[in-house]
């Protein structure tokens, strides 16, 4: 057996001691959307420095700890605080979650994060439906050896996003009368915000927002059969004429900003999983 799945067994089964293996939906939050954990009708929780070969998630605004739980009637587990290849982190640590999370049964999982615009359409604070990504800027989580237990060598990305988890939230957010856009999401390692030459390259590449996260956990989690639905908040424009700088804090502030809207979409979509 390979040393990642040996140690991802040992992680497996410590968690199978603290929660019962029930939750068939995983949910990772990003930046300053950790309130989103008050939905959850909290069972238990485990901080990640508690977990074996967890890594722990050095940034502000990222909590760290795995919950279990109940979210519009389902058990859910849910991390609030990701794992970034900018923190130091290798794209096999990054993704580890994703993986204990499909050895625990989970089958679908719901990711959110932060992420500056380049769509001269888009505001701060919209929410878009990442309905495909660009992952050339970002490491791929599966170079080296594949783990066959997991998945296969070559995997299939035309739908890394699944279709049908898309078209349910579109309907809940029509229902809700919030307003959803969809689009591509560029993945790339940060933790530098990009400069206006590199926003500019973004754009024409086909992208509509860039951000530091999901696009490894995406990899991870088609690789091992898990079905993902994603959704980006808007902190920061991209491609913009004035001189603003960006700043971690305006990206947190604005995710706040936002937080109801994606809370309530992530509710109804999970009751609907
Ligand atoms: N670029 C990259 N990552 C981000 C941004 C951005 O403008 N905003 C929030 N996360």
């Amino acid at each position: 057996m390979s040393l990642l799945m040996q140690q991802l067994k040992e992680t497996v089964s410590f968690i199978q001691k603290e929660f019962p293996s029930d939750a068939a939906v995983g949910i990772i939050l990003g930046s300053g959307l950790g309130n989103f954990i008050e939905e959850i009708g909290i069972e238990k929780e485990i901080p990640y420095s508690a977990i074996p070969h967890f890594p722990v998630s050095t940034v502000k605004g990222h909590g760290g700890k795995l919950i279990y739980g109940t979210l519009s009637g389902k058990k859910v587990l849910v991390m609030s605080g990701r794992f970034h290849f900018y923190e130091g982190y290798t794209p096999i640590q990054v993704t580890y979650p994703i993986r204990v999370m499909k050895l625990l049964g989970v089958h679908t999982v719901l990711l959110s994060n932060a992420a500056g615009s380049v769509n001269p359409t888009y505001k701060v604070g919209d929410l878009m439906i990442i309905n495909d990504h660009i992952s050339f800027f970002s490491l791929n989580p599966l170079l080296g050896h594949n783990v066959e237990e997991l998945g296969p060598r070559f995997p299939d990305m035309t739908e890394p996003y699944s279709k049908a988890l898309i078209a349910k939230a579109i309907n809940i957010a029509k229902a809700h009368n919030i307003e959803v856009k969809q689009g591509v999401y560029v993945g790339v390692t940060g933790p530098t915000f990009e400069t206006k030459a590199e926003y500019r390259l973004i754009k024409a590449v086909g992208g509509d927002v860039v951000g530091m996260s999901t696009v490894q956990e995406n990899i991870a989690a088609v690789h091992c059969g898990m079905q993902v639905f994603a959704m980006s908040v808007v902190t920061d424009i991209g491609i913009r004429e004035d001189e603003n700088v960006i700043t971690h804090e305006e990206v947190l502030e604005a995710a706040k900003g936002a937080e109801p809207k994606l809370s309530l979409l992530f509710k109804e979509l999970v009751g609907e999983i």
